[in-house]
């Protein structure tokens, strides 16, 4: 008898739905039903996704940007296919590998000056894990602060730093002296740093949740406070760096010198789950401290060879295609296309974003009748009014998108890097029909809400 995988997907292709019921999470596979994206996907090439029935979908998700490179990047695979046939010695362990070696040197080029030393681990809430264990070795001190809607992760530590009570709630005690700051208020954040216990305050350059930019002044003077009363300042680049925003990282935006950075997601190339932690080599050496302490921080499969190829495929693409300098230009030109949409829907209350990074904020419509079913669908669930043009965009437009956290009315848009003008005019055209449609409260729009009320009021 042979494994033939491709034989095994064939024959239980169609379980899939009922295989998650049954032994992984039955609340996920309903509630895919509800906002219809229960398809069976069998590929996926690019920006896009085929169902088992040969829909094409746009998929502005990108895996919460893990697919920067979109799907199945020929040169990354290639790198992929050539590792499995050279037979490397994988993870030795008691072995430095140069693979290892070449993307700590790729990414160290890519950094803001003095930063130096990286370390390797596989998600992004691990590299957030280290990046709070460095603070504390460097500094002797136990504190952290983070931003209020802040996500970093959902490891009991990086939960720590998570700024929504919907993630937090009912896993608690989380760790005592991580405390939370209000957005772009420097004065709380100097109020807290005065009292000299802060190991390191971490921030998202531009914040998943939400899409918020920080206001023009506020990470300058953040780093220039965390400087003067000796505590780290840690940007969390795992999902706006590696280009996302039009910069290799996001920081560069503002110039900033961060003492530890994070990256994860599109790190592997959309193929092996790397993270890595960047920092000082005086802050690395106060963790790795003597010969004896030499693996005091490690993972299993940290360094593994299979996370480095794609590291360093993924680089390598990044340059040869000039995919950060894309992200800007096709950036820019889909926030101005969303952006000519607010001047037309008085529902849009904002498009913000950097890059391929972008939220479309919602408010409520003045139209009585609009307005009553807006206020019957809040008191439901916040956020009701973005979930129901996710699931029109999915339904009539097919583009996958996702609301941009917990109980807002934001969509927040993550496409491929490599999208182009095509792209911005498929985007672009479907968000004008839906919000056409919602201007009407019998329209398909609306006609959606009952059933999600019923969701959201379900056990
Ligand atoms: C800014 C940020 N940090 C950390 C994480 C956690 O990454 P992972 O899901 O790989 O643990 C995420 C995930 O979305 C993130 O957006």
């Amino acid at each position: 008898m042979t494994f033939s995988l491709s034989q095994l997907i064939k024959s239980r292709q169609s379980e899939q739905y009922a295989l998650h019921q049954k032994y992984i999470n039955p609340k996920l596979t309903r509630t895919l039903g509800v906002i219809g994206f229960d398809k069976i996907w069998v590929r996926g090439e690019g920006a896009y996704l085929w169902d088992i029935e040969g829909n094409r979908y746009l998929d502005l998700l990108a895996a919460y940007s893990a697919f920067n490179l979109g799907r199945g990047h020929p040169v990354v695979k290639q790198a992929m296919q050539e590792l499995l046939t050279l037979d490397r010695p994988n993870l030795v362990k008691m072995d430095v590998p140069l693979l290892a070696g070449l993307l700590a040197e790729g990414l160290v080029k890519r950094m803001p000056p003095g930063l130096e030393a990286v370390f390797f681990a596989n998600s992004g809430a691990e590299a957030v894990e280290t990046a709070v264990k460095f603070a504390r070795a460097a500094t002797r001190r136990p504190r952290m602060l983070y931003w209020d809607h802040a996500f970093h992760g959902l490891t009991l530590g990086a939960l720590s730093l998570n700024g929504a009570a919907a993630f937090r709630d009912g896993f608690g005690p989380l760790m005592p002296g991580f405390d939370m700051l209000p957005v772009d208020d420097l004065e709380a954040l100097e109020r807290e740093l005065r009292k000299g216990d802060v190991a390191g305050f971490i921030v998202e350059p531009i914040q998943g949740k939400g899409v918020h930019v920080p206001k023009d002044d506020y990470l300058p003077e953040a780093q220039r406070l965390c400087r003067k009363y000796g505590t780290l300042f840690i940007c969390d680049e795992v999902q706006v760096g590696m280009g996302r925003s039009g910069r290799f990282l996001t920081s560069e935006h503002w110039r900033l010198e961060p003492d530890i950075v994070t990256l994860a997601k599109s790190l592997g190339g959309g193929y092996v789950p790397v993270s890595a932690a960047i920092t000082r080599r005086s802050i690395h050496d106060k963790t790795f401290s003597s010969l004896k302490r030499c693996q005091v921080h490690s993972t299993t499969f940290g360094q593994n060879e299979m996370g480095m190829a794609a590291g360093l495929a993924t680089l390598y693409v990044m340059d040869e295609e000039h995919i950060v300098e894309r992200a800007a230009a096709t950036g820019e030109k889909l926030i101005r296309g969303l952006t000519a949409l607010k001047e037309r829907y008085e529902m849009i209350s904002d498009v913000r974003g950097k890059g391929l990074i972008i939220g479309i904020e919602f408010q409520a419509p003045r139209a009585l009748g609009l307005k009553a079913a807006w206020t019957v669908g809040e008191a439901a669930e916040n956020g009701m009014f973005a979930q129901l043009v996710v699931m029109s965009l999915m339904r009539d437009h097919h583009i996958l998108v996702q609301v941009g956290g917990p109980g807002v009315n934001i969509i927040k848009l993550l496409p491929p890097l490599i999208i182009g003008d095509e792209e911005v005019d498929m985007i672009v055209s479907a968000f004008d029909k839906v919000m056409a449609e919602a201007a009407h409260i019998k329209g398909k729009v609306w006609g959606m809400s009952a059933e999600l009320i019923k969701h959201a009021i379900a056990p």
